[in-house]
């Protein structure tokens, strides 16, 4: 028997405000595609909440609606966008130098929406991101204020633009490596940090807090501890809003985290994993500085230790070499190549090698990412759901989790824990696989 929600989904309507903290390549691509979206020159292709379906009941009953009939979700129509970035370039502008859509297809036709888009002052300190310097960033003594200030930008915009409800993104660049410290584990301690200019803040988390005090619902985009801590966690928990991260799965991890699985479900060992990338974004140049790569690599590193469980299948995964590897070539701009040299091995210990080279476009397939998360952390938040939204690890690289709870890396049991989760909101029968009522059925019936 299914488990019951017990709680309501408030409907969708109204004016859903999507902040987005940073607006560079994957933020203009996100706003630009939904722009096209409603004007009907674009599709919202690889976004779930607006192509995807979602079957209901047994596999007999034919019922496959999209999900955005199934659940209540704000519908394009109905977003209005918001940002911050300390280049002060508005979203035409920043698409322009983004260089990701084409100018004459994808950016003149709607200069006008997109130079609408100006980016309010960030709160930013190039200790956080070394390869950046911004003109358009926010003044003050003190962590504490800056954060403050950042609500009152929260405030101002909701009213401005006539929001019912706001949720806010984090598609800025990723920041230093910073190891969680007592300051980031108790709320009390993350606020008195904030008032004493702790080191240990960064800019990103301070968005994260003014976002969680204003009930406005949090997602992190990017591999930053962020709202990946104690504290913050503490905070949404206390103010009833939904929060999760991070780093967008899009390219070279997602198939990391389809074709690991198939490895483990056949039971081939793998003795090595070399992944490098060539990119030349402006994602690219700030990943090129040690300090931001590191935080990278934690988060890409991960998935092969919990999807393989070494521990589990010391013979099969034991000794595997994983190597991930980003290096900054501009000539190819957003347009990133990422190959994969997979050393594995079958029946005796023969070995065998899988080469993967995915010529992809990061912004292309990040931003539909954006899309879904906008409109699934609003519902969560209007579903009364509080706290970390593990259902929606499907979009992580890194996704967080309950303390003490190993993240499911694998792509499809997070696309069953996402699609269950909205059967559940729903009252529907979550889908088990297990299918035996088909064959008894057919017995009874002899
Ligand atoms: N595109 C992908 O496939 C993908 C996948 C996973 C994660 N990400 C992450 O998404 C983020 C955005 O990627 P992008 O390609 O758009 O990068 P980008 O460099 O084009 O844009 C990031 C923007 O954030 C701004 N910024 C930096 N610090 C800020 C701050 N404190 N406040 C406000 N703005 C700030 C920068 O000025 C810049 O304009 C990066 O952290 C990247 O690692 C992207």
């Amino acid at each position: 028997m299914s488990k019951v929600f017990s709680g309501t989904v408030a409907p969708a309507d109204g004016t859903l405000g999507v902040l987005c903290v940073g607006l560079g390549a994957v933020t203009t691509t996100f706003m630009a595609g939904v722009e096209h979206a409603r004007r009907g020159s674009g599709a919202a292709i690889g976004s779930l909440s607006q192509m995807a379906t979602i079957r209901l009941g047994r596999r007999t009953e034919g019922r496959s609606p999209l999900i955005k009939d199934f659940v209540p979700l704000a519908g394009l129509d109905h977003l209005v966008f918001g940002a911050w970035d300390p280049i002060p370039d508005d979203a035409y502008q920043s698409a322009l130098t983004a260089g990701v859509l084409d100018k004459h297809e994808h950016v003149e036709p709607i200069a006008d929406f997109l130079k609408g888009i100006r980016p309010m002052p960030a709160v930013f300190d190039q200790e956080y991101v070394k390869r950046l310097q911004g003109t358009n960033v926010k003044q003050a003594a003190t962590k504490r204020e800056l954060a403050e200030a950042l609500r009152a930008d929260i405030r101002e915009f909701k009213a401005a633009n006539g929001c019912d409800r706001l949720v806010m993104v984090w598609c800025a660049s990723t920041e230093v490596f910073i190891a969680p410290a007592p300051v980031h584990q108790t709320l009390e301690a993350f606020e008195r940090g904030m008032a004493e200019n702790d080191k240990a803040i960064a800019p990103s988390m301070l968005y994260a807090w003014a976002a969680v005090m204003e009930g406005v619902p949090f997602a992190n985009g990017a591999p930053n501890l962020c709202c990946d801590t104690g504290a913050i966690c503490e905070l949404a928990h206390q103010k009833g809003v939904a929060i999760g991260g991070k780093d967008f799965k899009t390219g070279q991890t997602m198939i990391k985290t389809v074709l690991s699985p198939m490895f483990k479900a056949r039971m081939l060992g793998v003795a090595g994993w070399y992944s490098t990338n060539i990119l030349g974004n402006r994602d690219g140049e700030v990943l090129d500085d040690p300090e931001s790569f590191k935080t990278k690599e934690e988060s890409k590193l991960g998935v092969l230790e919990y999807i393989l469980q070494p521990k589990l299948h010391p013979e099969l995964y034991g000794n595997l070499y994983h190597k991930v590897r980003i290096n900054y070539y501009p000539p190819r701009g957003d347009n990133k190549e990422g190959w994969d040299n997979i050393d594995i091995f079958g029946w005796m210990g023969y070995p065998m090698q899988i080469k993967v080279d995915f010529l992809c476009r990061d912004s292309i397939l990040a931003a539909p990412l954006v899309l879904d998360l906008a409109l699934f952390f609003d519902l969560a938040q209007r579903a009364g759901l509080k706290g970390v939204q593990e259902w929606l690890s499907f979009y992580f690289k890194s996704p967080q989790t309950a303390p003490g709870l190993y993240p499911e890396h694998d792509l499809f049991i997070q696309q069953t824990k996402l699609k269950n989760t909205l059967r559940y909101l729903m009252g529907e029968e979550q889908i088990t696989h297990l299918g035996m009522e088909y064959y008894e059925e057919e017995h009874e019936s002899e």
